[in-house]
């Protein structure tokens, strides 16, 4: 095949994103595929079109990549692409109309709602600890937990430093204790569960893409009952939503509550693809090397 493997762009995820796209460039090009890399600019639509390429893989991450913005674009000229297309894209990349869209087929989720960011200086939107998070960033950017132990202030100090000052809303969810799992979907299969155990803190950005901050613990040490109930939320939540090629479905589990104790956080449509990704470890793990798992993205999309 002729790949052109798009990557980069401006949204905060750019460098992961460059990795994402680097690591499958070289997985293709190690399959004897032709590859163009193409670091998505303005420009992106002209470049498409003068590297007729057979299929684009799709490695961005946030928006406009992965949003819908891209996938419409692709659509319009016609163009065979990777993982989700228009519509999942535009409703996935939102937490909250994620939520709107799986909570009625009865996937857990989080409560919560929007708030102006202005609001947050007055008075906490919900009981504290409660989840600050912009409605489409990914890898965590933005991300602030709010505690009882008054860490920003109580009520939150306008000089503390949190998402408030780079979004103009954010998305408030209370905060569920316990623990960070995640399972992959690829095709039609859910992978494995694995748990997420940050060094310090939470998995925040650094402690996703610094290598030793996390202990990746994959199959997670979890009751059958858990892993299971990952797997079919995961796949259904997939499903429901219409992705296509890989997904990835990220979980807290309040491991005091058993199963009522576990909340669906976000699907990804673009899950990332670097050294430390997680849907490429599950694959690893169920004797999918990386580059098998390249063109098995590759291929659901030709087909
Ligand atoms: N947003 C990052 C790339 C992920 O979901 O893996
Ligand atoms: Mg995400």
């Amino acid at each position: 095949w002729h790949v052109a493997v798009l990557m980069g762009g401006w949204s905060a995820e750019r460098p992961v994103s460059l990795s994402s796209g680097e690591g499958v460039a070289k997985a293709l090009e190690s399959r004897g595929h032709r590859v163009t890399r193409i670091d998505m600019d303005r420009n992106v639509a002209q470049r498409l079109a003068e590297t007729q390429a057979d299929v684009v893989f799709n490695a961005l991450h946030g928006v406009p990549g992965e949003d819908g913005t891209v996938q419409g674009m692709m659509d319009l000229m016609g163009l065979i692409y990777t993982h989700s297309g228009l519509a999942t894209s535009v409703i996935a990349i939102d937490k909250q109309l994620t939520k709107q869209a799986l909570v009625p087929h009865g996937i857990p989720m989080p409560g919560g709602h929007i708030v102006e960011s202005e609001s947050l200086f007055t008075a906490d939107p919900l009981p504290r600890p409660y989840v600050l998070k912009p409605v489409n960033e990914g890898s965590s950017v933005g991300v602030a937990i709010v505690t009882d132990e008054g860490n920003y202030g109580n009520p939150i100090a306008r000089d503390a430093v949190g998402p408030w000052q780079d979004f103009p809303e954010l998305l408030a969810e209370p905060y569920i204790r316990g623990r960070e799992l995640t399972t992959a979907v690829l095709g039609d299969e859910a992978l494995l569960v694995t748990e997420l155990r940050p060094k310090s803190g939470f998995y925040d950005f650094d402690a996703k893409y610094t290598d030793g901050m996390t202990e990746h613990v994959c199959p997670a040490d979890i009751p059958a009952e858990i892993s299971e109930a990952c797997k079919a939320i995961a796949l259904r939540a997939h499903q429901l939503l219409g992705c296509k090629g890989a997904s990835r479905a990220d979980f807290r589990w309040d491991d005091e509550r058993g199963l009522e104790g576990l909340f669906l956080l976000e699907v990804n449509t673009q899950p990332g693809m670097t050294p430390l990704s997680l849907v490429p470890e599950q694959a690893a793990k169920l004797g999918i090397d990386y580059a098998t798992l390249v063109e098995t993205i590759v291929e659901e999309a030709l087909n």
